[in-house]
Formats: C-alpha cells, sequence, structure tokens
C-alpha cells in the first residue's frame, strides 16, 4: 500500500545491508513514521512481544526474518552446532505471543525447510533468507486475492443498496499494517474503493491498545478511504440502526472448524451481528489455519497482555507522545487480548481461495489436501 503516496510495506531487508530487516515500528503510528532496523534475533523477539510489529500476517514474516538473522549470528562449528542455535532460537521466536499461529507456522516452515537443505551452513543461511522473503511475498500475494474474493461480497451489496455507499464495520487492525501488504479484513475494502464502489467504515478504537483508531484509520486515510472511528461498544447500536451493511475483521487463528480467534470484543461485535442479521466474515491467509484444533473457545491459548496497557491510555499532546493513567491507583485491572467467536456465528470466511461457511466442511473443501488426518473432520464437520 501507500505512505504518503509512495508504495511501503511493513517489513523488508535493508536495501543496502544484507544483515539488517527493517520494520516500520507501529508503536508511533498515527503520529509519526518510525523504520526501525533490527540486526538481530533477540532484537525481533522483542519486536514481536512490545508491538513494534504485530498483526498475524507480519508476526509470521518477523518471525521468519527472525530465523534468518538468527541464521547469519548462529555459532559455524558444525552444522550440528547450527542447527542446535537455530532451534533454541525459533523456541525464543515463539514464546513472545501465544495466540497468532502464523508465528509457529512460520518458524515450523524456516526449520522444516532448513533440515531437509544441504549440510552447507551458507547454504542455509542463504536458504534462510529466500524463505523469510517467500513467506513475505506470499502473505501479500495471498492478501491481494482475498481482497479480489472479497470485493465481490461488497459490490453485490452496493448494487442492492443502489450505489449507496456500502458501511464496514471492522474491529482492531486487519490491514496492511497487520501483514506484508493489503490486509485481509481491509482488502476487499481497497479493491472496493479502488474499483469506484462507494465504501464507508466504521472503524472500532479498540482498546485497550487502540489499533483501530492508531492504525485503522491511519492506513485508511492514507488510501483514501472514508471511515469514522467510533467507541468500541457503538456497533450494537449501528446494527440495530441499520447502519452496518457488513462486518469484517481479521484472525488470529482460526480452527479449521471455524472458531475464529481474534482481538479482544469481536466476539460481541458477531453476537450483535446475529442479533440484528447483519452478515459477519472473517478474512484470513492459510497461514492462520490452526488445521490441529477443533474446539476454539476451548483450546486456543488466549494472551494475557501486561494490566498497564489497560491502567493507562497514550496519545499525542503537542509534539510528543504522553502517556496518562485512566483508573484509580488502587484499582487492579485484567487484560485479556483476545476471545474467541464461535464457528456459528461467523457468516463466511474469507481466504486467498475464496469463501467458504465457517465450518470443517467448508474450510476443507476449500483446502483438501489438510483433510487426511483431521480430528474427527469426517464427522459432524464442526460450524
Ligand atoms: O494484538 P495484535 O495487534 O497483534 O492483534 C492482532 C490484530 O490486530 C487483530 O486481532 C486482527 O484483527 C487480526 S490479526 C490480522
Amino acid at each position: 500500500m501507500k505512505v504518503n503516496g509512495k508504495p511501503c510495506r511493513t517489513i523488508w531487508v535493508a536495501p543496502h545491508n544484507a544483515r539488517c530487516v527493517q520494520i516500520i515500528d507501529q508503536r508511533w503510528l498515527p503520529h509519526r513514521f518510525v523504520v526501525e532496523d533490527i540486526t538481530s534475533v533477540a532484537d525481533m523477539a522483542t519486536a514481536i512481544q512490545d508491538m513494534h510489529v504485530r498483526g498475524a500476517g507480519l508476526i509470521g514474516a518477523a518471525a521468519g526474518y527472525g530465523m534468518y538473522l538468527a541464521a547469519l549470528a548462529a555459532p559455524q562449528q558444525s552444522i550440528a552446532v547450527f542447527m542446535d542455535a537455530l532451534q533454541s532460537d525459533s523456541r525464543s521466536l515463539q514464546a513472545t505471543r501465544p495466540t497468532a499461529v502464523n508465528l509457529e507456522w512460520a518458524l515450523a516452515r524456516q526449520l522444516d525447510a532448513l533440515r531437509a537443505a544441504p549440510p552447507q551452513i551458507d547454504v542455509r543461511i542463504e536458504l534462510a533468507r529466500t524463505t523469510a522473503q517467500a513467506i513475505a511475498d506470499e502473505d501479500a500475494e495471498y492478501c491481494r486475492r482475498i481482497g479480489v474474493h472479497g470485493q465481490a461480497l461488497l459490490a453485490e451489496i452496493s448494487a442492492r443498496k443502489g450505489g449507496a455507499p456500502v458501511n464496514v464495520l471492522t474491529h482492531c487492525n486487519a490491514g496492511w499494517l497487520a501483514f506484508v501488504d493489503y490486509g485481509t479484513a481491509t482488502a476487499p475494502v481497497y479493491a472496493a474503493h479502488d474499483a469506484g464502489v462507494a465504501v464507508h467504515v466504521w472503524v472500532d478504537e479498540t482498546r485497550p491498545r487502540n489499533q483501530g483508531a492508531r492504525l485503522t484509520a491511519w492506513e485508511l486515510g492514507q488510501h483514501g478511504v472514508p471511515h469514522t472511528v467510533i467507541a468500541d461498544n457503538a456497533g450494537g447500536h449501528l446494527m440495530q440502526h441499520a447502519q452496518v451493511d457488513i462486518v469484517l475483521t481479521g484472525t488470529d487463528r482460526t480452527t479449521y472448524t471455524g472458531d475464529v480467534a481474534n482481538k479482544i470484543g469481536t466476539y460481541l461485535k458477531a453476537l450483535a451481528a446475529h442479533d440484528n442479521g447483519v452478515p459477519f466474515y472473517v478474512a484470513l491467509p492459510s497461514s492462520t489455519f490452526d488445521w490441529k484444533m477443533r474446539d476454539g473457545v476451548r483450546e486456543i491459548p488466549i494472551e494475557q497482555r501486561a494490566a498497564h496497557e489497560v491502567r493507562t491510555i497514550s496519545g499525542w499532546h503537542v509534539d510528543q507522545e504522553v502517556e496518562v493513567l485512566l483508573l484509580p491507583e488502587g484499582s487492579a485491572a485484567a487484560n485479556y487480548a483476545f476471545d474467541v467467536t464461535p464457528a456459528r456465528l461467523v457468516t463466511g470466511l474469507i481466504t486467498e481461495r475464496g469463501i467458504c461457511s465457517a465450518s470443517a466442511a467448508g474450510v476443507l473443501g476449500l483446502y483438501p489436501e489438510r483433510a487426511a488426518g483431521q480430528r474427527g473432520a469426517g464427522s459432524s464437520a464442526g460450524g
């Protein structure tokens, strides 16, 4: 996508230093656009854990590049020592954030590729670089395709409304900042907007870290998409009053049975959508499916972050970021970062291969190569 009119991705290898990976440090958006140099796997782990980069696809891409940086620094006495170091670095990266399954997926892809490669260290370092690049390129391409498939839904609503703006509600940031490019929930919006379909987006602010207010609003603005930021609790009211035509969200992990983990508050939006007959779609690349889990509510690990994020709020004052205390000094705070929306509340899943129902039958219909070995896939089909 574009920043100030220039094409930009969220992560890339520095043009003049192949030992440096560059990221947009999202903690500063929307007030400052900061590019950070990452030169070690430890720095990449910090960038993921402290959310300089965040969002399922981008966490996966960052993990892929983290393994490349790990390969550059790993001891070279023998191939066994080299691979042991990479295995240990992959465990450090894995420990950074538990909910987004793209992290585990990208680390496994790197380790599988490296183990299968010829046992020369220089060959494996180069392979770690090309695998990281492939993960990033594939993420961007899959998000582009999600846009193509999802755009048809928006075009259909637009036609039904005689060309009046299609009102989309989205939660958190599943935009291009959460991936390498295009985003998932936003990809259909960008594609429709570019094709001349009138679209307006209701942007949930998404406490406590305000990814909607800070990031989704910024990227929609950069692309010229009309949008309005709302308090998290406004969605139900808007749906009751026919102000929302469709809810589009992303996801950090979706079971192959269609249960969707996403930013805390998504479940409440799905309940409100269900109650008001508003279609609720979730957009994701295949790297966000968990092919092993069947019951998302019981099995998906839910990250709990520091209470500090709930107790305080930060924003821009004069020319600097300031943080202020919101709560009484003595009040306890809890910070559940994600929730799980059961498949029965999800109208459909928009993937790079097309749109399917949120059920094992729907998902495995699109990904038949995954059908073998699923727990109970042949039985009640979930959802
Ligand atoms: O905690 P974050 O910012 O990494 O959470 C991820 C998200 O932004 C959302 O949950 C998003 O909707 C899905 S990730 C594409």
